[in-house]
């Protein structure tokens, strides 16, 4: 057996042995796909390093099998440009913008979708294509297409798929938009998944995939908060799902992603007690609630010492601790983002603040609603 080939088997069966695998048919695409067909060189993060530092690791370098191999995400690129293979000295900083996902979220992922041998699907956010030759082997070539926004990124996994002796159709577009050559219509796919998150769920994706066929998306928003969604399709343009356990996050779509902004200048305005420990926000889910409640502000801060800023009003949110214990408020702008934020956490909190897996999103033409418990619980309208 080769060392590439052990050192899958290894993995496979560790992702069996913690609950991860539990179809034959995923554990076997895991054991036959080579993870490092895909990731011939790939960004380490420099430990410590604050901002993140990055130092491209390439094929035959010291541990460079080794981590792939490992359950771990590997950046490939950064702020849409710098590939590991362009770097010829030294580390760089700056936001990823493509990787291999860890492949314990990716088989996971597969699972979730309750794909059946003879779907068709569609995979949005191809990436290094290692997840799509996971989804080609199990499915076959001709029921998958994945489409990738970048061109440099598409090439290079289409290279990567041929070597490792995988042709799914692979489009490059933008993804939120579907399969430019589904048409309009009855629907052309069984299943779509995506590898990148959205604020809203693509009015495309809900023509292109069956009434009673599924979606498996991240939602997520400038405050970097998200929750893993399976959505069921009820007919044209209308679906319902609910959020899954777990603790998933992904790169957001680009198209989704925040417009650029100025550097953050706090500034005077009306200031007051908290009636919510702001702390909460920097949670997993508080600050999930507090993102739906201000869908485009972008958070900072840590603690009791929290900043929102809101992209599209400048509205500015800034708290701290009290005085005399409690918190404190500072509020400017046309949008009280922290009124509304303290009532959505508070309705989370009378709700006996579920996990996001507690959630469910009704979509259609009209809105798209996220609520706690069930379709009739109190709930927020994403930003469509
Ligand atoms: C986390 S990576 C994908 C991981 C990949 N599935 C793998 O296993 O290697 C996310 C990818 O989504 C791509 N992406 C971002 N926005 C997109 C869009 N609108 N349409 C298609 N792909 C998009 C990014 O360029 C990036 O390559």
């Amino acid at each position: 057996m080769t060392t590439s080939a052990h050192l899958r088997t290894v993995l496979a069966d560790a992702l069996t042995e913690d609950g991860t695998l539990t179809d034959p048919a995923w554990r076997d695409a895991a054991e036959a796909v080579p993870r490092e067909l895909f990731l011939g060189s790939y960004f380490a993060q420099v430990p410590g390093s604050a901002p993140t530092r990055y130092l491209p690791v390439h094929q035959g370098e010291d541990g460079w099998l080794e981590a792939i191999y490992t359950d771990r995400t590997l950046i490939t690129q950064l702020d849409g440009r710098a590939r590991p293979g362009d770097v010829t000295n030294g580390s760089l900083t700056g936001d990823p913008t493509s990787s291999s996902t860890l492949p314990s979220l990716v088989l996971r992922m597969w699972q979730q979708l309750e794909v059946e041998a003879g779907h068709r699907v569609l995979e949005v956010g191809t990436g290094t294509g290692y997840s799509t030759a996971l989804g080609a082997h199990r499915l076959g070539d001709d029921r998958l297409t994945s489409v990738e926004y970048d061109p440099v990124v598409g090439r290079a996994a289409a290279a990567a798929l041929k070597a490792a002796g995988y042709a799914p159709r692979l489009i490059v577009g933008d993804g939120l938009r579907g399969d430019p050559d589904a048409g309009a219509g009855a629907g052309t796919y069984d299943r779509l998944i995506a590898t990148c998150s959205v604020r809203y769920v693509p009015m495309a994706w809900l023509h292109q995939v069956k009434p009673g066929g599924k979606i498996l998306v991240t939602l997520s928003g400038w405050s970097y908060a998200s929750g893993l969604a399976l959505l069921t399709v009820t007919g044209p343009g209308t679906a319902t799902g609910r959020l899954l356990p777990g603790f998933t996050s992904f790169m957001i779509a680009r198209p989704h992603d925040r417009p650029p902004r100025t550097t953050l200048a706090l500034l005077p305005g009306e200031e007051r007690p908290s009636r919510i420990d702001p702390a909460v926000i920097g949670t997993w889910t508080g600050g999930w609630v507090a993102q739906l409640a201000a869908p485009a502000a972008e958070r900072m801060g840590a603690g009791a010492e929290q900043i929102l800023w809101d992209v599209s009003t400048g509205s500015q949110v800034r708290t701290t601790l009290g005085p005399d214990g409690g918190w404190t408020v500072l509020q400017r702008g046309p949008v009280r983002l922290w009124d509304r934020v303290e009532t959505a956490i508070r309705l989370w909190q009378a709700a006996g603040e579920p996990h996001q897996e507690g959630f469910g999103i009704t979509v259609s033409a009209a809105r798209q609603r996220v609520w706690i418990g069930a379709e009739d619980g109190p709930g927020w309208d994403l930003p469509v």
